[in-house]
């Protein structure tokens, strides 16, 4: 059976918030099994066990992570000892390019993942501004 797909989401105006809820449904038409919840709605225990996780966040401020993503943020750089070998992730970054930190609190996590062992299956998705391309995204994601 294929692993229950968790789609953890950090917005602070309702885009990437919609998106998450998007892809859940579909997820859910394909038969996957999903969780969704916002990032700061895991703890650190239980992310450190998940096999398939899609994170979706969009930066706000000047390249800051949206508020309900901001204590997960902190606990997973703030933690160095955590193996994370047997996750399977990949990131939809929403952004805007006239900010000069495009996309960083979804590069952030990305390369964060990627430094504690987890195995990004799919490339990181940046959207600028709109949401193109990430329907797209999720059928790549969900053939993994
Ligand atoms: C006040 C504000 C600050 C923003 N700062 C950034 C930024 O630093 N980098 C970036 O790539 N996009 C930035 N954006 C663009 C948002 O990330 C983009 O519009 C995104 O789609 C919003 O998603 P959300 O509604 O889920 O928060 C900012 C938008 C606002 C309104």
């Amino acid at each position: 059976m294929t692993e229950k797909l968790y789609i953890l989401y950090a917005s602070q105006t309702g885009t990437a918030e919609d998106l998450a809820f998007e892809i859940n449904d579909i997820a859910q038409s394909k038969n996957i099994v999903t969780d969704l919840k916002e990032l700061d709605d895991i703890s650190l225990e239980k992310f450190k066990e998940i096999k398939r996780v899609m994170v979706i966040t969009s930066t706000t401020g000047e390249g800051d992570i949206p508020y309900n993503g901001e204590l997960f943020f902190e606990k997973l750089f703030g933690i160095a000892n955590i193996n994370l070998s047997q996750m399977r992730y990949g990131v939809i970054a929403l952004g805007d390019s006239s900010h000069y930190e495009f996309c960083k609190a979804g590069r952030d996590i990305d390369e964060r993942l990627k430094y504690l062992g987890a195995i990004c299956i799919l490339d990181r998705l940046e959207c600028d501004y709109d949401t193109k391309g990430s329907i797209e995204w999720l059928q790549n994601f969900s053939i993994y």
